[in-house]
This record gives structure tokens, C-alpha cells and sequence, in this order.
């Protein structure tokens, strides 16, 4: 399976935060946003990544993350030269993908998930999505189930969502995604949505939504203060458990794609700050 991360956007949100500096660049807690949705691909198993983001910050992506090889993974990059919808990362991806399945995530949004949890979506036949309750459902896609959990409805943002259930930025399908995104129709925003990649593999009968329940972590930077608290959250969390959340370096270690020596070589210029010191434990421990 590959994986996308999508970093591109206009982050008008988050102005004037993001008017010189992409959005996925900035710090939550103690390392740059995109470090989080990256190593969710990682700890699903996944180390063949595209990152697409615009052509102004791509540089940037390359210069932090480099061709993956440090992290025993292969890093590509594509330029998306207007941000007309997430859909648009299969046909930008197209060639990347190939024959293989593939997972979306979105360069902004941040998991705290079992490892089970994401290893399980490789075996993806169709799309898997999931749900995850929220108090604001009107700003993302909703998905409204029955009782025995089966989908009744999936919508992109609606003004009287039918329940509580978000869907997150964080998507696994098979190879006919490439095909799907291609015959999206931009929607009355002008965006290809995702919301529409999912209602076509929900109309073919092969969508699987689970559930992220209340041990699970979502996050979203999308306003001045879902951006704090997703700050606040990791700094907590980190301080009182001595354990981070979205290192890719110790994603990398467990997984398998780096040894012990290679990590210890990636902490030392990075012990100043303290991030190195964690690496070492890590390595030693
Ligand atoms: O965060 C989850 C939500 O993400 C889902 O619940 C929604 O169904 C989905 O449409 C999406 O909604 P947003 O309104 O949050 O999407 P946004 O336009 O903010 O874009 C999400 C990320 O993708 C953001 O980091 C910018 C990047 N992006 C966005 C677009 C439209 C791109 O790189 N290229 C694009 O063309």
C-alpha cells in the first residue's frame, strides 16, 4: 500500500498565521505539524509516501523530510497547482499509485490510534473511512449510521448534520480510487470532494466506516483555537506520559524500517533540544 500525504492548501483560516508559511509547517508542541500525519501513514505500515503541496511550499517538505531514505522510506513529491479538492491527490498520485492500494491522509490533521487499528486498513478491499463524534460535526463530512452501525448517509458539511459522527482526514482504499476521483464532478464550492469518493464506493456497496471510539484521539488545526488546544493536547499528553506522539523517527524504529544504529545516528544532531535525547532512550531502551 502507498500513502499521500496532502499539505497543499491556501490556509486562509489561519491568517495572517499562514501567509508566508505553509500551514502543515507549523510547530504543534515540539515538532512540525506534518511529522503527525506522517507517522500515522508509518505506523500503518506504509513507507512509500507522495506529499503533495503547492508549489510555493513543496521546497520546503522536501528540504525537512528529504527522500525518506534516513527513515529507511521513499518520499516523493508533487506540486498541486490550484487547491481544487482532496479527490484531486489520486489523479495528482496516479502515477505514484500504480497498481497498488492506497491511504489518504490529510497533512493538518492529527491521530492518536492503536497501531492494530491502522495495520488493519491495508487489507482494504473498496474504502474504509471513519466516524468519529464530535460537537461540531457542521464543519466536516458527517456520517449518520443505524443501529447495527450500517451507513445510511455520508455529506460534506451540512448545515443540519443528521449526527455527530465526523468523518476524519484519514482514508484507505483499493486501486479503483484513481478511477472514481477521475470522474468526480467539482462540486457547488468548485472542489473535487472526497465526501463524493466515499458516496461512490458507498453506492457500489463496498464501503467499510468504522467507528473510532473514546479511547482514540482526533484532532483538527483548522481555526486559531482547534490549533491551540492540539498544542496543549500533545504538550500534556507528552509530560505526563514521557512517550510522544508523532515521531516519525520512533515510528520508523518500531515499525522496522530503521535499526537501533540508524537511530541513534538521527538523534545526535537533534539532543540540544531534548527530541534527540528521547531517541536515544528509545534506542536503548
Ligand atoms: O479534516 C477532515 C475534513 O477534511 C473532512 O471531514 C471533510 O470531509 C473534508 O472535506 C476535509 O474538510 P476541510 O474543509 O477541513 O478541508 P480543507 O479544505 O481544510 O483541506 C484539508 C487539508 O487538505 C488542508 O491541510 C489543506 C489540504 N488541501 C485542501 C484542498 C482543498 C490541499 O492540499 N489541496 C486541496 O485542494
Amino acid at each position: 500500500m502507498k500513502g499521500i500525504i496532502l499539505a497543499g492548501g491556501s490556509g486562509t483560516r489561519l491568517h495572517p498565521l499562514t501567509l508566508a508559511m505553509s500551514k502543515q509547517m507549523m510547530p504543534i508542541y515540539d515538532k512540525p505539524m506534518i511529522y503527525y500525519p506522517l507517522s500515522t501513514l508509518l505506523y500503518s505500515g506504509i513507507n512509500e509516501i507522495l506529499i503533495i503541496s503547492t508549489p510555493h511550499d513543496l521546497p520546503l517538505f522536501e528540504k525537512l523530510l528529504g527522500d525518506g531514505s534516513r527513515l529507511g522510506c521513499k518520499f516523493e513529491y508533487k506540486a498541486q497547482e490550484v487547491p481544487n479538492g482532496l479527490a484531486q491527490a489520486f489523479v495528482l498520485g496516479e502515477q505514484f499509485i500504480g497498481k497498488d492500494k492506497v491511504c489518504l491522509v490529510l497533512g493538518d490533521n492529527i491521530f492518536q490510534i492503536k497501531i492494530n487499528t491502522l495495520t488493519s486498513c491495508k487489507e482494504v478491499e473498496g474504502g474504509i473511512i471513519f466516524g468519529y463524534h464530535v460537537n461540531d460535526p457542521e464543519r466536516y463530512g458527517v456520517v449518520k449510521y443505524d443501529e447495527d452501525f450500517k451507513v445510511l448517509s455520508i455529506e460534506e458539511k451540512p448545515t443540519n448534520p443528521k449526527s455527530n459522527y465526523a468523518i476524519p482526514g484519514l482514508y484507505y482504499y483499493d486501486n479503483s480510487v484513481i478511477e472514481i476521483a477521475k470522474n468526480i464532478k467539482p462540486s457547488a464550492r468548485g472542489e473535487h470532494e472526497i465526501t463524493d469518493v466515499n458516496k461512490e464506493y458507498l453506492r457500489r456497496g463496498e464501503l467499510d466506516v468504522r467507528l473510532l471510539g473514546r479511547g482514540t484521539a482526533w484532532l483538527d488545526t483548522g481555526t486559531f483555537q482547534s490549533l491551540m488546544q492540539a498544542n496543549q493536547y500533545v504538550q500534556v499528553v507528552e509530560e505526563r506520559q514521557g512517550r510522544k506522539i508523532g515521531c516519525i523517527e520512533e515510528a520508523a524504529f518500531k515499525m522496522g524500517y530503521i535499526n537501533k544504529v540508524q537511530l541513534l545516528e538521527i538523534a545526535e544532531p537533534l539532543r540540544k533540544s531534548g527530541y534527540g535525547e528521547y531517541l536515544v532512550k528509545l534506542a536503548n531502551s
